[in-house]
């Protein structure tokens, strides 16, 4: 007897072609069926990937009983929608960040996970990025003592990735949601929930864009550790996720687009603090691993760890520093969910 596959469905095949390549190297999965509203693109996908079934309309994939996850990869205000009526048809989700840009739909789509009891992945990738899943690592088994401060920076030139009719360029679209969501949600899984946020922004570089295009915000997380985020979508410079967690023994900088990661410890100093350097795989865009770990969460009937209330935690503690820099006032994340 074959082993179980799962049939799969991808919706939006711009970055849903990372979803495709890592349904096609998971010995587990059978890419079926494949959504986008640009016929050329869905013709294109469909022959690179073999899908026996191409729409413009993604419920057409939903009515395919060998459709066992779906992928929801469209602009961020189709998440809700797309992945609700995924989950009330019988199919697993693998949604992809942010899981929403607004509180409202984020409460739907957690209902619709308790109603229909499916699984339900939030696509927050950097949990899956090679340097950042080793500072994680080290920081749990305690190499950098008690976390004291952490701080992410998510610097991204969005002057020429406005996506495809102008979707990000879009007032229910703020970059601290959009892509701060992979900074705050890295903050978040190392540091835990946040209790406050305090926030400033402004906008200097990105004229014609209708949001803010630069965010600071600073936190007390439940934990007790103090915390810093920035996100600026109007920098002139390469991409860049650096974030540096200091501890009492020891301090780490890492950053998804660096081959090695920094790390200071206590542990290993006879003289004055100098940092080590230890190799890791750039991988920022790991889609694989998160596939990987969505199906083996489905077969081994295992929770999955990136679920639906993290990615709505990650929501709304975006909103919170954008609420904070609107208003002047300091915004408790766990008030808005
Ligand atoms: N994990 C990451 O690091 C990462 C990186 C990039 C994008 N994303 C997310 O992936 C999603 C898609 O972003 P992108 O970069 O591919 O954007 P894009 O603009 O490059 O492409 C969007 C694609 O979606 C299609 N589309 C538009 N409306 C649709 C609909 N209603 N249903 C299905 N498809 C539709 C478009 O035709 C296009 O092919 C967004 O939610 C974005 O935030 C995540």
């Amino acid at each position: 007897m074959g082993m179980e596959t799962i049939g799969v469905g991808v919706i939006g095949l711009r970055m849903g072609r990372g979803h495709l390549v890592g349904y096609q190297q998971n010995p587990r999965t059978q890419i079926i069926g494949v959504c986008d509203p640009d016929e050329a693109l869905l013709a294109q996908r469909k022959d690179e990937f073999g899908a026996t079934v191409a729409s413009t309309d993604y419920r057409d994939l939903l009515e395919i009983p060998e459709i066992g996850i779906v992928s929801v990869a469209s602009p961020d205000y189709y998440h809700a929608e797309q992945a609700i009526a995924a989950m009330e048809a019988g199919k697993d989700v693998l949604c992809e960040k942010p899981l929403t840009l607004n509180m409202e739909e984020a409460k739907a789509i957690i209902a619709a996970v308790e109603a229909t009891g499916r699984r339900f992945m939030i696509g927050q990738v950097c949990r899956f990025a090679p340097g950042f899943m080793l500072a994680k690592r080290l920081i749990d088994r305690g190499e950098i003592g008690k976390l004291y401060f952490v701080e992410s920076e998510y610097a991204h030139s969005y002057k020429h990735a406005r996506g495809i009719g102008d979707w990000r360029v879009d007032p229910r679209r703020e970059p601290v949601i959009g892509g701060g969501c992979h900074a705050i949600d890295l903050l978040r899984w190392i540091a835990g929930d946040v209790a406050e946020a305090h926030a400033y922004a402004n906008h200097e570089c990105l004229k014609d864009w209708p949001v803010n295009d630069f965010s600071i915000g600073i936190f007390t997380f439940e934990s007790g550790v103090l915390g810093k985020v920035m996100v600026s979508i109007g920098c002139i410079r390469p991409y860049t996720m650096r974030s540096v967690f200091y501890g009492t023994e020891g301090t780490i900088i890492c950053d998804n687009t660096s081959s090695e990661i920094q790390m200071c410890s206590q542990k290993n100093l006879t003289g004055a603090p100098a940092f080590t350097t230890l190799p890791v795989n750039i991988a920022n865009h790991n889609v694989s691993a998160e596939i990987n770990e969505l199906v083996d969460c489905i077969l081994n009937d295992k929770p999955v760890a990136t679920n639906v209330y993290e990615g709505a935690k990650t929501v709304a503690t975006c909103m919170a520093v954008v609420e904070s820099a609107r208003t002047g006032k300091s915004v408790r994340p766990g008030d808005l969910l």
